[in-house]
């Protein structure tokens, strides 16, 4: 059986960078992904990351934008680190081989970005995410005698000791179908958010949820789960990112009477307010008929108000996604975009080490809720929230598996139930729904009534479906019956974290009773601080959401009046 000091399901940049962090503090380590590392989601991640690098700013100032930006439910104390450790890690990426745009002066350039009170995104043209995964992914290779890579293993639950501390995983190897139980001193999930419980959604298809719903099985609470951000500019039919990059370079959102709306929600900051302000002016313009396309269904983003030369260096990702996605040239022509699905700022709640209440099991990057983005993330700082945390993470586990023994654990139960429970599902009669079926219903239904705006009838509707889903899910049948690449059967585990993540959205989106960031209640349209300005906790108790309630951490900013 395999065994680590630190073993880190998920192989993003917050993965990576936790297990360099744990290899380089002197711990063994193991990666574990179900797919190849350089496919991880964090690959899509497109206009940059943020710090206060130039020297006209200040993490202080970056902090206060991102507490702003968090419609004063980030924690403050998180936010300090994230934001005070920020220019030091970007100049280590720097360092170790991340190709950063530079400027005439040859310095590190720096490109606007919605809520930013400054330029503070550093950037590899559109396709930063893609630059660092590499990077990274090459420094790993470096420690390829204290990190072992498990490519293409996907992890189906936790393993608790007798103490309930988390002593591992079961997990199964896609190529050939073979399960097996990791032991290790200390598990950190680091597999993303839960996109796909939403369509469309700017996720990729493996950003199902596998973390948060492993982690609030064993028990561990999940926090801000209401908090869903809508990025403003997404391909209406496909829903695919146009990178807030492009309104950082200066792009122009019109309504269908060429009208620059922004100037109604947010006269300073215009295009380049919080994403949850934006996109609640974009729908709006559509609810009210000033939408564009043939149903009203869309905005225009003017990119053609940038220099060609410049979109063609800096933006040439949606240049190119424009042509083969909407045959448009953004260099000469609108493109129409929507609001989309496209983060989740809750997750497993954590400390600013990555520790959640459990013993031994970490979390970092979109997976967890430090929570540093609170009601609303700022563009760019989930980058550097999966850097910054997944260090921290893989420094603080490695600490603690210097000081223990290895677990001592029986694996066999869990290990047979597992595969008792995916025997189950490809041998199911074809009588039910298909898996394919249920997922398009629960992304259809969230994407309907947990969207941007929301209202108590909608969510109940919604909850409702999620829980006849839940039904469903347990009947529903699959094509695969094979055990090499078995994506369906996969697929049919995914579909039920989705089904765990989407019902704790809609719970606390009933629970808060308030518009704050990402979560606008029609019922509710003010901003409560009286009441609801703190977190709100989900942890499963007998199979059933419970709802509790915690403080969150001011330091230096108290809550004002919100605007842009
Ligand atoms: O629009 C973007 O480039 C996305 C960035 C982010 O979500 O941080």
């Amino acid at each position: 059986m395999p065994q680590h000091d630190v073993l880190i399901i998920g192989a993003g940049l917050a993965g990576q960078r936790a297990a360099l962090a744990a290899a380089e503090n002197g711990a063994t380590v193991a990666i574990m992904s179900k797919v190849h590392p350089v496919r991880s989601h964090s690959v899509a991640a497109a206009g940059g990351i943020n710090a206060a690098i130039s020297v006209d700013d200040d993490w202080r100032s970056h902090a206060y934008d991102t507490v702003k930006g968090s419609d004063f439910l980030g924690d403050q104390d998180a936010i300090e680190v994230m934001c005070s450790e920020a220019p030091g890690e970007v100049m280590n990426l720097e360092h170790i081989g991340v190709t950063f745009h530079r400027n005439d002066k040859g310095e590190m350039d720096l490109r606007a970005f919605g809520g930013a009170s400054m330029k503070r995104t550093a950037y590899v043209a559109d396709i930063t995410g893609q630059a660092m995964l590499h990077v990274l992914y090459e420094q790993l290779m470096k420690h390829h005698e204290t990190v072992e890579r498990f490519e293409e293993w996907f992890t189906t639950s936790l393993i608790l000791d007798e103490s309930g501390a988390c002593a591992g995983v079961i997990a199964r190897d896609v190529r050939s179908g073979r399960m097996e139980a990791f032991t290790a001193k200390n598990v950190i999930l680091a597999c993303g958010g839960a996109g796909q419980a939403y369509k469309p959604t700017t996720n990729g298809l493996i950003v199902t949820g596998d973390g948060i719903a492993m982690a609030y099985r064993v028990g561990s609470p999940l926090m801000d789960m209401e908090m869903v951000q809508y990025h403003p500019t997404c391909l209406v039919e496909t829903g695919m990112l146009i990178t807030e990059g492009a309104r950082g370079e200066g792009a122009h959102l019109l309504n269908v009477n060429g009208e620059r709306f922004m100037e109604k929600a947010a006269p300073n900051k215009m295009e380049l307010a919080s994403r949850d302000v934006v996109s609640r002016a974009e729908q709006i313009e559509i609810n009210e008929g000033r939408g564009v396309g043939p149903d009203g269904a869309g905005i225009y983003l003017d990119v053609t108000v940038v220099p060609r030369k410049r979109t063609l260096e800096a933006l040439r990702e949606i240049v190119n996604l424009g042509r083969d996605f909407a045959g448009v040239d953004i260099t000469r022509e609108p493109i129409m975009i929507r609001p989309g699905q496209h983060y989740i700022m809750g997750g497993v709640k954590t400390d600013v080490d990555g520790c959640t209440p459990i013993e031994g099991l970490y979390a970092a990057g979109e997976v967890a809720c430090v929570s540093v983005h609170g009601g609303n993330r700022l563009g760019a700082n989930s980058l550097l929230d999966t850097l910054i945390f997944g260090r921290r993470a893989g420094e603080h586990a490695a600490a603690r598996a210097a000081s223990m023994g290895l677990p001592r654990v029986d694996t066999n139960a869990q290990l047979r139930q597992d595969m008792e429970l995916i025997d189950t599902i490809i041998a199911r009669p074809r009588d039910g729904r298909r898996v394919s079926e249920i997922k398009n219903e629960l992304g259809e239904a969230m994407n309907r009534h947990a969207a941007v705006f929301r209202d108590e009838q909608g969510l109940g509707n919604a909850l409702e479906t999620v829980h006849r889903l839940r039904e469903e899910t347990g009947k529903a049948w699959i094509d695969d019956r094979g055990t090499v690449f078995n994506q369906d059967v996969l697929g049919a585990l995914e579909l039920g974290f989705m089904i765990d993540c989407a019902e704790a959205t809609v719970v606390a989106a009933l629970e808060r009773k308030e518009s704050r960031g990402a979560q606008y209640r029609t019922d509710f349209p003010e901003r409560n601080d009286e009441e609801w300005l703190k977190h709100i906790d989900i942890t499963l108790e007998d199979g059933q959401p419970q709802v509790s309630y915690s403080p969150v951490t001011f330091t230096q900013w108290q809550p004002e009046v919100r605007k842009y």
